[in-house]
């Protein structure tokens, strides 16, 4: 029932991201706790406890769509019943053709998809319409208990599950109430974190070595996602990972180090989605409080990686050290010199080229013989590697350009419909 052992890096590694996202980590962690108590109560079994307990950590993460979380916010101010179903179709629709896009990810995507769905519409004999019905109880609670501060008391949940009685099956109904009814539950949630890394993070499983191919695909799910944030770094990352690969090749690395050079790629702004979406919105330049929170990324990208952390061929370092600088002025670790390895000088100078040849609010992209100018005033300020910009600049002479029909580009395509089609917004 719980992922397969090689999967279990990557659902540890989901759990952890969605704790952190703002407006809904501390939501999709009590959703997450008290799916594994029902679970556990239903099912007396350890393992299908933690199945629940990762299922509410992702059943919403089709908010990670900036367009459904802009529309559940207008819905805040604005309360309005057709949107709120739209908002319920567009979220548990997002959310399920997400999951159901990567390897290690697909078999919770009927949970996402069918949480907002009465018992009468689910099939007891589907072991995922139960787990999506579970996610159903924990989800309303949890939104109630947001509301009342934490202390809830424990009539006033069962009120609540009573009053919503006929949308659950009659044993997910008892299971639940069960749950409510013991202070331990509601201790445990006073502090998710805490209970979250001792009963769900630890027991999913530990450094275990990650199929490559489910690899790529989470990093294409995270470049998707952290990217899409602002519309002047949609290609961000794709484009880091495709041109640090090129590098790697143009310095003759092996053909597994340019692999993990574009997954790199894919993954080095990761810890973004820790960071207020009003700051990586923003469409003016940040004041210095703002910069220094930004900046803060690459710690989470550090913390979230660690999942995947390998002994050789370390590519989790080269993804999160991309803002170091060989001078020793970079951050967050301040490394210096030689304590920068090769893979992650080039993922600082892709950064760079990338990062100054897209578009931003407040000035125009730069040419790549501008960048490559201003990459040179890098070098000789110490702060990058001059053979990694030689092999960048051999690139760009002959003739490179960033790649256009992608799989990034393709599903934007379709979160980009599905939106149109479940929202009504274009
Ligand atoms: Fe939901
Ligand atoms: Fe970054
Ligand atoms: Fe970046």
């Amino acid at each position: 029932m719980v992922g397969q052992e090689s999967n279990t890096p990557v659902l540890r590694f989901m759990v952890d991201v969605m704790g952190y996202i703002p407006g809904i980590g501390e939501h999709s962690l009590t959703v997450s706790i008290l799916s594994y108590f029902i679970s556990y109560e239903f099912f007396d079994d350890e393992s299908r406890a933690l199945y629940g307990g990762i299922a509410g950590a992702l059943h919403d993460v089709g908010y990670l769509v900036p367009k459904v979380s802009q529309m559940s916010k207008e819905i805040d101010v604005l309360y309005d019943e057709n949107m709120i179903k739209k908002l319920s179709d567009l979220h548990t629709t997002i959310g399920g053709f997400i999951l159901s896009n990567f390897l290690g990810l697909y078999e919770y995507s009927d949970v996402a998809f069918y949480h907002h769905l009465p018992a009468d519409q689910l099939d007891i004999m589907n072991p995922n319409h139960i787990f999506a019905n579970i996610v159903s109880a924990a989800d309303l609670l949890s939104v109630r208990f947001e509301k009342f501060g934490s202390d809830i008391p424990k009539n006033f949940a069962k009120g609540v599950l009573e009053e919503n009685k006929d949308q659950f099956f009659p044993e997910v109904f008892n299971a639940a109430l069960k749950v409510v009814d013991r202070d331990y539950t509601w201790w445990s949630i006073e502090d998710p974190t805490d209970f979250y890394m001792r009963n769900l993070s630890m027991r999913i499983g530990k450094s275990e070595i990650i199929d490559e191919s489910i690899l790529m695909e989470l990093g294409y799910f995270m470049a998707y996602i952290v990217d899409s944030k602002s519309p002047f770094t949609r290609k961000h990352s794709e484009r880091i990972a495709d041109i640090s690969k090129e590098i790697g090749r143009e310095m003759g690395l092996s053909s597994k180090d340019q692999m993990y050079l574009y997954i790199a790629g894919l993954f080095h702004d990761s810890g973004k989605l820790a960071i207020e979406t009003s700051i990586l919105e923003k469409p003016g330049i940040l004041t210095k409080k703002e910069y220094g929170h930004m900046r803060k990324h690459v710690f989470y990208t550090i913390k979230f990686l660690e999942h995947f952390s390998m002994e050789e061929n370390d590519w989790t370092k080269w993804a999160s050290q991309h803002h170091e600088r060989i001078d020793g002025s970079g951050y967050p670790l301040r490394l210096k010199g030689e304590e920068i390895s090769l893979q992650s000088r080039i993922l600082q100078v892709a950064d760079v080229f990338v990062a100054l040849t897209e578009d931003r609010p407040y000035r125009s992209p730069m040419s790549f013989e501008e960048t490559l100018k201003f990459l040179l005033e890098e070098v000789k300020k110490g702060k990058m590697d001059a053979e990694v910009l030689k092999s960048l600049e051999r690139l760009v002479k002959n003739g490179y350009t960033f790649p256009s029909k992608t799989p990034i580009s393709e599903m934007i395509e379709t979160v980009d419909f599905l939106i149109k089609y479940y929202g009504g917004i274009s």
